[in-house]
């Protein structure tokens, strides 16, 4: 046979190879397993929330000009069967972060997907696919590879890691890729208004269903409860905040409001503050390696408090008191351990009952 002739029987080989075993590459196994597979019915995306701003007159410009800005952008995907509850996933750096778990796999979105939830991907006004800003606006770059280390808890100190931590440390392509993927995050008490004014919106218009549980991350869980006492339905069932930083606070508590940034406190009427304990669940959950007196935990224990002293139901979680979850980070549900957190989250639903499908059937077993 001459080189071409070989080339050729080799290739030969490696399809029939394919054909006999075709899980063996084609279809990536999980603990052995072939895993349920993502069908869709659709998926697309949409602005809402936003606002048609005119035009100042001016000798170059019609006053009857306008700027339809400030919406927020949602990208969903449902499944073919879907269950009722739509999830959707309000990051703080990125989207992508509900997208992979560090150094690939399964994140949130398809691990939800493959659980038959609908899922929604939202950039809040000002962020990512929803830079259409009504103001202007500016990017400083600040070198933020060392503080994105720091606060997404990956180590004590820049560099060194905490010997349990959930992120494959050898990865250097998985620090490059979590440390590079950020928008500009617009961290003030005007934005944390805005997003709340979109989302709530977008919660009430029924675009994203009747039955809401937003998953949140670090200062989107603040944006996520001011939505919730902005919205005049009962679409938001549910709120599961990881790592929240920035709470809700009624006003008959000596809670004093923090305009200077957008991590809180921020102060809302009694009346308004009482639609997070009419949510079926509210969880806030904590990775490891978080210091018990820490501001943002202690804030979550005291309003987790005034929600249930007004009849809802919120908890704490502390990821790093449980097997098998210690050296949990800042973004939790993309750790190596992100399976357990995602069944964290299955019980969450299934106690709220928030686990059922649009067609009435429930309690399916889902694959893991
Ligand atoms: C403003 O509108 C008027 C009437 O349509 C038009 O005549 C004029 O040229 C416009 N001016 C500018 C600056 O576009
Ligand atoms: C990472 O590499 C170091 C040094 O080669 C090794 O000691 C350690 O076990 C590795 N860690 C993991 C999680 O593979
Ligand atoms: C809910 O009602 C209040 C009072 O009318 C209003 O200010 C607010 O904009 C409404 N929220 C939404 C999301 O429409
Ligand atoms: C709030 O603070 C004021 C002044 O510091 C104090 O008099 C009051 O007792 C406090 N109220 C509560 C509910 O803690
Ligand atoms: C929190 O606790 C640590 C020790 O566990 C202590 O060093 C630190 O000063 C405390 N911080 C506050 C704000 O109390
Ligand atoms: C919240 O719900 C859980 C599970 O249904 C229940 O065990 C717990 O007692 C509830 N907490 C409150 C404060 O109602």
């Amino acid at each position: 046979m001459d080189h071409f002739g070989y080339r050729r029987a080799a290739c030969l080989i490696a399809a029939l190879l394919l054909a006999f075993f075709p899980s063996a590459t084609a279809e990536p196994a999980h603990n052995g397993e072939r895993r349920k597979p993502i069908v869709l019915d659709r998926s697309g995306g949409f602005q809402i929330g936003g606002v048609i701003k005119q035009a100042p007159p001016s000798r170059f410009r019609n006053s009857t000009d306008t700027l339809s800005c400030d919406h927020g952008y949602m990208e969903y995907f449902i499944p073919w069967n879907p269950r009722r509850t739509s999830l959707v996933m309000w990051h703080s750096s990125s989207t992508q972060v509900w997208q992979n778990r560090w150094g690939g796999g399964d994140g949130f979105k398809d691990m939800f997907l493959r659980r038959d939830y609908p899922v929604y991907l939202w950039d809040g006004p000002r962020v990512g696919r929803a830079a259409w800003s009504c103001d202007p606006t500016s990017y400083r770059p600040s070198y933020q590879d060392r503080a994105n280390f720091n606060s997404w808890n990956f180590g004590p100190s820049y560099g060194r890691w905490w010997p349990d931590v959930q992120f494959p440390v050898n990865d250097t392509e998985a620090w490059q890729q979590a440390t590079s993927a950020r928008y500009q995050e617009y961290d003030t008490f005007e934005n944390v208004q805005l997003h709340a004014r979109a989302a709530s919106v977008a919660a009430d218009s029924g675009k994203i269903g009747s039955s809401i549980v937003y998953l949140t991350n670090s200062a989107a869980g603040l944006r996520a409860q001011l939505t919730a006492t902005r919205s005049n339905t009962t679409n938001i069932k549910g709120i599961v905040a990881y790592e929240s930083v920035g709470y809700v606070f009624p006003d008959n508590v000596n809670a004093t409001q923090n305009r200077r940034g957008g991590f809180g406190p921020v102060v809302v009427p009694l009346d308004d503050f009482k639609k997070l304990a009419r949510l079926r669940g509210v969880q806030f959950v904590w990775g490891d390696h978080k210091r018990a007196n820490d501001s943002n935990v202690l804030q979550s224990r005291r309003v987790a408090q005034l929600i249930n002293m007004y009849g809802g139901n919120a908890t704490v979680v502390m990821l790093g008191e449980m097997d098998g979850l210690k050296g949990s980070t800042h973004i939790p549900f993309a750790d190596l351990s992100n399976d357990k957190v995602a069944r964290l989250l299955d019980k969450f639903l299934q106690r709220t009952w928030l686990d059922g499908y649009v067609d009435g059937s429930k309690g399916r077993e889902y694959w893991r």
